[in-house]
């Protein structure tokens, strides 16, 4: 997926794949543009193809830049991963595989909305 990266801009390409609790593997590229800030992440594609072919949770990501060697998700994209995946899916990071319970600490997510949002 990294080698189909559209990152003319940045010259960094990124490509992740996924794999979902019924077996499927989703994947995803950096998609960039001339608005530099609207570029989007390979696990914005990834979480797209998610849903797009049947939703499900990721149990495990794997991420990397152009060297070919596991990449950390930026902030942003924490947080999907989190939402598609929850505290036990895998990460492989550059210090091996962690749960994102360790890669987002603390993180806010659905339960948080359930908490502390408006009453009905
Ligand atoms: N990028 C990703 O695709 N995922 C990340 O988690 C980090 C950053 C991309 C965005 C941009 O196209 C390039 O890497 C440089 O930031």
């Amino acid at each position: 997926m990294m080698e189909r990266a559209y990152a003319p801009y940045s010259h960094f390409p990124v490509g992740v794949a996924g794999l979902v609790d019924d077996g499927r593997v989703v994947a995803g590229c950096n998609v960039e543009n001339a608005a530099y800030g609207v570029a989007l992440c390979a696990e914005c594609g990834m979480v797209s193809e998610l849903h797009a072919t049947g939703g499900g949770r990721l149990t495990a990501v794997y991420c990397v830049g152009g060297d070919g060697l596991p990449l950390m998700a930026c902030g942003r994209c924490r947080q999907l991963l989190w939402e598609n995946g929850g505290p036990t899916c895998l990460v492989m990071t550059p210090e091996g595989v962690l749960p994102m319970s360790q890669v987002l600490p603390q993180a806010f997510g659905p339960d948080n909305l359930t908490l502390g949002g408006p009453r009905a």
